[in-house]
């Protein structure tokens, strides 16, 4: 029986013991499960808790564990995520340092092609301005040429030739010497900028100073800076500083007219080589203008030498009117200068002063000196005298006005005068003038058939005719100018 009881006891506790031991490994197997899901990354596995202490505890401890494994999860998760963030952080950082230097580079580069751009415009201003500097030379050159061509007024000239590149190169000084070929030496003809007027025609050697230089060489002369060289002195022989000077020849082909100097510029720049050029073009210009005035002046003059000589001739025939035509000339030329008339006029008086009488080398002696009264016929010849004067200066290249003067010089404003009787308005100005220029000293000389009257007489009987034979303006001008001359003496010296 006990043995019996003892093996029902032992069986039951053995199966007991099963019992329990299957408990435990289902939960064993259960924890395992729940490892495994863990390790297979599963950390939602629940874990059934254990009425037993030591496997509650156990699965208490993996429930732990399945938590921080969850943590560590989602921690490292979040670190992926915040690395990620930052790496695209990183990426957007370089991107951004790459499109900045980018930038930078292109805003180096904007500013380059800036910077080539404002030189480009420098250069291009610059190449306008030397474009506009070359047309306003060239258009002064122009006028300068064709002024050149037109004029034969030597002051004229002159006064081109040293004003306008004057003007044209901003120069302070300027001024043009003439060679005379008499003294082998340069004349100073024109100048402007010069303090000493005084000083303004004076002489210069050939060789000495610039100008000299020039005359002797035949070249243009540059001299940009005086400071750099030896040769020249900067104090000119009038006195005055130099800093820059170009000096050129005036030339023909073979003939060497003079030269033209301009001396330092107002901006304090030296002169170049290209204004060289043009001072030396204006010069060519001006040889060719300079040459033929020189050349009808020397014409002229030989010309009035040989007339003077024909009407010294015919003062020689004839004793009485001995240097009349010298003093009609002086008395014309003091009324004119009364009148204030244009120095062109007063050099038609002057011409026609000397010419008046020419006509009379075609009249007989024996009717120039006659004693007594003359007959008709004679008186005709005598009044002939004007034409033929005329005539005798047709051919000649003169101004027509002086070849008027000659043949009316007896007409009268009241149309009785010889030889065409004109009427006032067609008797020049000039013509009036010498009129009663010549009548008051025919009357104020002796005469084979009459003495000489006295200056007031003569006046008084121009006065007389005033309006009649003689233009009203003209005689009230010789009154005024008459009374100076008896207080001053002059008349005394022209009849000496
Ligand atoms: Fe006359």
């Amino acid at each position: 029986m006990s043995l019996q009881i003892l093996s029902i006891a032992s069986l039951s506790i053995a199966f007991a013991s099963l019992t329990v031991l299957t408990y435990i490994l289902t939960r064993i197997r259960g924890l395992n499960r729940a490892a495994d899901d863990i390790q297979r990354g599963d950390t939602t596995v629940k874990i059934v808790e254990s009425r037993l202490p030591v496997l509650g505890q156990t699965a208490r401890h993996y429930r732990f564990l399945s938590m921080a494994v969850t943590d560590l999860e989602q921690m490292e998760k979040f670190q992926q995520r915040m690395l990620a963030y930052e790496k695209k952080e990183m990426e957007y950082l370089l991107e951004t340092e790459a499109l900045s230097r980018q930038l930078k580079k292109q805003l180096e580069e904007t500013s380059k092609a800036n910077r080539t751009a404002a030189l480009l415009n420098l250069e291009l201003e610059d190449r306008n301005r030397s474009l506009n500097e070359a047309i306003n030379r060239l258009s002064a050159l122009n006028q300068v040429s064709r002024m050149l061509g037109m004029e034969h007024d030597r002051q004229q000239i002159y006064r081109m030739v040293v004003s306008l590149p004057m003007e044209l190169l901003g120069a302070e000084i300027g001024h043009l010497l003439l060679y005379s070929e008499e003294d082998d030496d340069l004349v100073m003809e024109y100048s402007v900028g010069l303090a000493d007027r005084s000083e303004s025609r004076r002489r210069i050697n050939v060789g000495d100073g610039m100008a000299g230089w020039v005359a002797g060489n035949r070249k243009p002369l540059l001299i940009e800076d005086f400071a750099q060289q030896e040769t020249f002195s900067p104090i000119s022989s009038l006195g005055y500083e130099r800093k820059t000077a170009i000096s050129v020849p005036i030339m023909t082909k073979d003939e060497f007219i003079g030269a033209i100097t301009l001396i330092n510029r107002q901006d304090g720049q030296p002169f170049q080589q290209d204004e060289m050029t043009l001072l030396a073009t204006i010069a060519s210009e001006a040889a060719m203008a300079l040459h033929n005035v020189l050349l009808l002046e020397k014409i002229q003059k030989s010309y009035f030498s040989m007339v003077q000589a024909l009407i010294t001739a015919v003062e020689a025939k004839d004793v009485y009117t001995r240097g009349h035509s010298e003093r009609v000339t002086q008395y014309s030329l003091l009324i004119a200068e009364q009148m204030n008339l244009p120095l062109s006029q007063m050099e038609i008086i002057h011409q026609a002063g000397i010419l008046h009488d020419i006509g009379k080398i075609t009249v007989e002696l024996s009717i120039l000196n006659k004693p007594t009264r003359l007959s008709p016929a004679e008186y005709e010849k005598i009044k002939n005298h004007p034409a033929v004067g005329y005539r005798i200066l047709e051919p000649i290249e003169f101004d027509e006005r002086i070849k008027l003067c000659v043949l009316q010089h007896h007409e009268r404003p009241d149309g009785k005068g010889y030889p065409n009787g004109a009427s006032a308005a067609d008797i020049l100005l000039e013509a009036k003038v010498l009129a009663a220029a010549d009548a008051f000293d025919a009357m104020t000389t002796s005469r084979p058939y009459r003495d000489a009257l006295t200056i007031h007489a003569a006046l008084n009987e121009i006065q007389r005719c005033s309006g009649t034979q003689f233009d009203p303006q003209v005689v009230e001008v010789l009154g005024g100018l008459v009374n100076t001359m008896i207080s001053s003496g002059v008349l005394e010296t022209l009849h000496s």
